[in-house]
């Protein structure tokens, strides 16, 4: 598969995952790196590993006296505005101001022409 197809196919589901209420979505690998010191119990004692991931939380059992099934880290997203000028989606009109196009929390890039240069952000999980 080509890497733009594939960009385009992850950031779907980054923006599908992130739009469903947060604590149906199942929490990420990324987000069940909590070192074991830190974990907070989640579920209940003796608690199995499919049903501890099927309320949303994290399950390990490689440290024997923590908890096996804890809570998730809160999923950390930033907004990045998009490098590639071709998959701009529109934020504006043509000869909006870079002042009024931030504004509506937009990202602005006045070139190249034939594309809007007031286009949105993308919201992307950042690495943990
Ligand atoms: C479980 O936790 C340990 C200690 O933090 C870690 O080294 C290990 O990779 C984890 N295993 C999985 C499957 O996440």
């Amino acid at each position: 598969m080509d890497l733009k197809v594939l960009c385009a196919l992850s950031i779907t589901l980054i923006v599908a995952l992130s739009t469903l209420a947060e604590g149906i979505a199942p929490p990420t690998k990324c987000q069940c790196k909590v070192v074991p010191r830190e974990r907070t119990n989640c579920g209940y004692p003796g608690i199995s590993a499919a049903e501890c991931k099927r309320i949303g939380c994290c399950f390990n059992a490689s440290v024997p006296s923590v908890p096996w099934c804890y809570n998730p880290k809160p999923k950390k997203v930033k907004k990045v505005c998009p490098n590639d000028p071709y998959t701009r989606i529109n934020c504006g009109y043509p000869g909006i101001k870079p002042r009024e196009c931030t504004r509506k929390g937009c990202c602005f890039r006045a070139h190249p022409a034939g594309v809007p240069w007031c286009f949105y952000h993308r919201v992307v999980e950042e690495a943990c």
